[in-house]
């Protein structure tokens, strides 16, 4: 698995995993302790998948996950065995939580629960945190990483990731400063397939978790004959955020053709001063390829 897509897969898991044990705490103080232990054990298997990912090891069972853990992180003295009797305590006791007739989890062995979830997610994380810091400083520049993505995994986009590329986007330059961008953003399958048929190009749309669709104003501008260079930088600072987050995106031309930006200006409801841009669809890609070396010296004029 390409060691972007690993990092963002760890991080995302052991934030699910931080999630998970907030989740048992809050359960546990209004007196569920069944969704407390269930809970706080989601939290260790969260945080167990945290560093599996950067493997790039994926598995359908819990069992699986935990042999592999035990395998590669204990057995290697990576962690301690502790940790191991730590998991399995956990499991054993979430599934007396799930499934055992006329019980329920004394509110001594919940809170237990949740301590050993908390040691688990604090055993792992120098761990994660010195791997993603290494990954990290290894990992080349997104510029030289990025290619059209036009197939996603069903996984969602958390909406932190939305706001951290459309951050970038309006981080892009235009022409004096008019930043003449606003962005309709949308996760709805039905608006998606609406938006996919905008082209016959757009299919790429149509099973994206989330499109984003850069739109301009036509009024209050300073320099209106640039707009379509400005909206196409933000462009590429989405393209360049999504791919330095481990998703992948692509671009899909709308302007400055009159049909299809009005097809997509109807689909989205848009108000009369506004105009569609591009289509891009976003989520985590299903495969990912290299990048075509298209450095060509010819084409470089020296003065
Ligand atoms: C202005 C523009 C319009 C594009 N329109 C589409 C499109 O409608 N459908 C599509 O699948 N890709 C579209 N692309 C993506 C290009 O096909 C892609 O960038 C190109 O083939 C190079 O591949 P790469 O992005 O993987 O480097 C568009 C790209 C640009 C810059």
């Amino acid at each position: 698995m390409d060691e972007r897509i690993s990092l963002a897969l760890s991080q995302y898991r052991y934030e699910k995993a931080l999630k998970f044990l907030g989740t048992s705490r809050d359960n546990l103080e209004k007196g569920d302790t069944d969704s407390a232990a269930n809970r706080a054990y989601y939290a260790v298997f969260y945080a167990m998948l945290s560093v599996t990912a950067l493997d790039g090891f994926e598995s359908g069972k819990h069992s699986g996950v935990i042999s592999y853990f035990n395998h590669n992180y204990v057995k290697t003295g990576i962690f301690n065995s502790e940790i191991s009797e730590m998991i399995t305590g956990a499991s054993k006791q979430r599934e007396r939580a799930d499934y055992k007739n006329f019980y329920t989890t004394p509110f001594d062995t919940a809170s237990e629960q949740i301590s050993c979830a908390e040691n688990v997610i604090e055993i792992v994380r120098p761990y994660l945190e010195s791997s993603w810091t290494r990954i990290k400083q290894q990992l080349p520049s997104p510029i030289f990483t990025r290619t059209s993505t036009r197939q996603f995994t069903p996984d969602k986009v958390e909406s932190k990731y939305i706001i951290k590329i459309l951050r970038a986007a309006m981080a892009a330059p235009s022409a004096m400063n008019q930043q003449p961008w606003e962005f309709w953003v949308s996760d709805d399958p039905e608006i998606n397939a609406k938006l996919s048929q905008a082209t016959p190009y757009a299919t790429p749309a149509k099973n994206a978790p989330v499109v984003i669709i850069p739109c301009y104003r036509t009024n209050d501008l300073t320099a209106p004959v640039m707009v379509d260079i400005d909206m196409a930088i933000c462009t590429e600072n989405i393209l360049l955020e999504a791919e330095a987050l481990g998703l992948g995106a692509v671009m899909l031309g709308i302007a400055p053709h009159e049909e299809c930006m009005k097809t997509v200006a109807e689909i989205l409801n848009l108000p009369e001063n506004f105009r569609p841009f591009t289509l891009i669809p976003i989520g985590y890609p299903v495969s990912k390829r290299p990048q075509e070396d298209r450095y060509e010296p010819a084409k470089i004029h020296t003065l």
